[in-house]
């Protein structure tokens, strides 16, 4: 039997079929919930249980805590309703809620980062500019290879998207990028989608955390404060396992030259020698700088473990967890693994 959930957020009331998780119902239905991973993994869609019950499937515990739970929130994604239900997601006063566009772009550089992401430069047709928010992502569809979503690093309004591709093991998509993809190519792009964007309204301390190519939304997120002039101080940390892993380093050092207010701070886990760069894991290196991270608002993305620990550490430190926008970028396996979507996000 159908179960009636209404959204308190919209008050539209939606039906859910037997099975389908509130998030999947809402889709469909058109509503514009937040989420991202639609896997249980990143919390964009907590949301807080007003009445009646749900099952959640399986989530982990970075995406919503046992306190959270105890409190009556839930994910969306994961919650099946069992009993008419009304739910409200969390953080509406910042939702920003643009259009879902498909455009046709030009692939109109491709080069390489490191030695295993690419940074491929795609200029949008026509019908632009693409409106997202700093920090979102899109669907990219290369021709004859399945759609990945890649967050955009480019600031908001250009008409050259940005994206940065790191090759997977087993990536048929980024397989192809890497080796196939020259500058002429069609590509399709759909979106954008994600919550974890820069909140241009906060001002205390920005927490700009990327791990690998978790650069690009970071990139994106950190260009567009710098581009708004928002006045306070931005800790860009960037995780990469030794030197040939760190990319973009002279234009962050540029950035940092100019503006007094961004601080960037690489960080190698694996220098493999001498160095006079940071060192260990970037979330550690975070907690050696800041004992107490309340007022802050922290923007994490790249791999799921450096995004979980990140989020364990600043929480732990006092930010709130609605105060951590995270984007962990899990490979086609992981996703498969959940049983949702595939993506070799970066
Ligand atoms: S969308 Fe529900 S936890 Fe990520």
């Amino acid at each position: 039997m159908d179960q009636r959930v209404r959204i308190a957020n919209t008050g539209i009331e939606i039906a859910c079929r037997p099975g389908a998780t509130i998030l999947a119902a809402a889709l469909e239905a058109g509503v514009l919930y937040p989420h991202g991973c639609q896997s249980g993994n990143c919390g964009a869609c907590k949301s807080t249980l007003l009445d009646g019950r749900v099952e959640m499937e399986g989530y982990s515990d970075f995406a919503l805590m046992a306190e959270e739970r105890a409190r009556g929130q839930i994910l969306a994604c994961r919650a099946i309703a069992v009993t008419p239900c009304e739910v409200a997601w969390l953080d509406v006063d910042d939702l920003i809620a643009h259009p879902r566009r498909r455009l046709s772009t030009t692939v109109v550089a491709i080069d390489d980062a490191t030695h295993d992401i690419k940074r491929v430069m795609l200029r949008i047709d026509g019908g632009g500019p693409f409106a997202f928010s700093a920090g979102q992502y899109a669907s990219v569809a290369f021709a004859g290879v399945p759609p990945r979503d890649y967050s955009m690093a480019n600031r908001p309004g250009e008409d050259v998207l940005e994206f940065h591709v790191r090759r997977m093991p087993d990536g048929v998509t980024s397989a192809h990028v890497a080796r196939a993809v020259a500058v002429g190519d069609k590509v399709r792009i759909e979106g954008p989608f994600g919550t974890s964007y820069l909140r241009e309204s906060h001002r205390g301390p920005i927490l700009a955390i990327a791990g690998g190519s978790g650069l690009a939304p970071i990139k994106s997120i950190v260009e567009q404060a710098l581009a708004r002039q928002l006045p306070q101080h931005i800790y860009l940390y960037v995780g990469a396992r030794e030197e040939r892993d760190l990319y973009l380093h002279d234009h962050f050092a540029t950035l940092a030259a100019a503006h007094p207010t961004l601080h960037f701070i690489p960080v190698l886990s694996e220098p493999g020698g001498a160095t006079t760069r940071r060192t260990g894991l970037v979330h550690e290196v975070v907690g050696q700088d800041f004992d107490d991270v309340d007022g802050c608002k922290a923007y994490v993305a790249g791999p799921p473990a450096m995004v979980e620990a990140a989020t364990m550490l600043l929480t732990g430190r006092g930010l709130r967890r609605i105060d951590v926008h995270a984007d962990a970028f899990y490979s086609a396996a992981e996703m498969a693994a959940a049983g949702r979507k595939t993506g070799d996000q970066m």
